[in-house]
């Protein structure tokens, strides 16, 4: 008998490990190999994060990424033809404007390879919820820090350190429940905070610098490998040094072209010396070996 394809997870799959199970797992992705790995890592979901501004596309925050820069990413992902669902997140400025606009960038997003949007804000967000979800496209809600509101936050801090602020990220998360969402991203808060909305919601709580009483954590996967290096925000722990391995790997690589150790004769094509001879090539062939 052949082996079996594992079945996709889905957003149901996703809705119904509330309470059930161990804590779920997302990482972010943003190409083919990034999916591949985070997929055969055994991911429960990747998250193609508008994080790619940043950590892929050099930005200082993520206002800058498009709904088509983002379809672009989702692409990649979906060709690695990953097991975890593949969340796309909908981009600052892609569901503010209008309904329409809203459900046809969740469209592109799905088009794309998305099996379910993520879209950041709570009871002001109702509407763009409602709409995704007439469009049947499962949607995540994300509350905490939202990074697409750095300036009105007034930069990238902890949410809900004091009482008014945290019953705001409450009783917004019971409303995206209500409202449909299957899932509730919680960033950079208090883990008091998070506890409560966990035990106060229905689908499950993924946190990211939010603690342990979440239902599931997620970390961007080039802080997860050491991969960006620049600034290692407190809940990040890191599993891999990559950035200094590929920069020693790399320069090892330079070195030993320029001294002459690369490329060997076994990492050369040669064709036969009747040939090369009658080509009047034979003093070029293989004089470095
Ligand atoms: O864009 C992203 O990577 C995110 C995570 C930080 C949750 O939204």
């Amino acid at each position: 008998m052949g082996s079996v394809t594992p079945a996709r997870v889905t957003a149901p799959d996703v809705r119904s490990r509330k309470g059930d199970g161990p804590p779920l797992v997302m990482v972010t992705a943003y190409d083919a190999p990034t999916a591949r790995i985070v997929d055969e890592a055994g991911a429960d979901l990747i998250l193609v994060g508008d994080s790619v501004a940043m950590v892929v596309l050099g930005h200082d925050d993520t206002l800058q990424v498009t709904t088509e820069e983002m379809a672009h990413h989702v692409a990649a992902v979906a060709r690695a033809r990953p097991r975890a669902l593949v969340v796309g997140d909908l981009p600052w400025l892609s569901y503010h404007v209008s309904r329409e606009e809203t459900v046809r960038n969740a469209a592109a997003l799905v088009r794309a390879g998305a099996g379910a949007v993520k879209l950041e804000g709570g009871r002001k967000r109702l509407d763009a919820v409602r709409a995704i979800l007439d469009a049947e496209i499962p949607v995540m809600g994300h509350l905490g820090l939202t990074p697409q509101s750095v300036h009105a936050l007034g930069g990238f801090r902890v949410q809900g350190k004091e009482l008014e602020a945290a019953r705001t990220i409450v009783d917004d998360a019971v409303a995206l429940a209500e409202a449909g969402c299957f899932a509730v991203v919680l960033e950079c808060v208090p883990d008091a905070v998070a506890r409560i909305v966990t035990d106060s919601v229905p689908v499950p709580t993924i946190g990211i610098g939010a603690g342990r009483h979440c239902d599931g954590q997620v970390l961007v996967l080039h802080d997860l490998l050491g991969l960006e290096d620049r600034t290692t925000p407190k809940f990040v722990r890191r599993y891999a040094t990559l950035k200094a391995d590929a920069t020693a790997a790399v320069a090892r690589f330079a070195d030993d072209v320029r001294t002459g150790r690369f490329p060997s004769s076994g990492e050369t094509y040669h064709m036969a010396d009747e040939v090369a001879e009658a080509l009047d090539l034979t003093d070029l062939s293989d004089t470095r070996a």
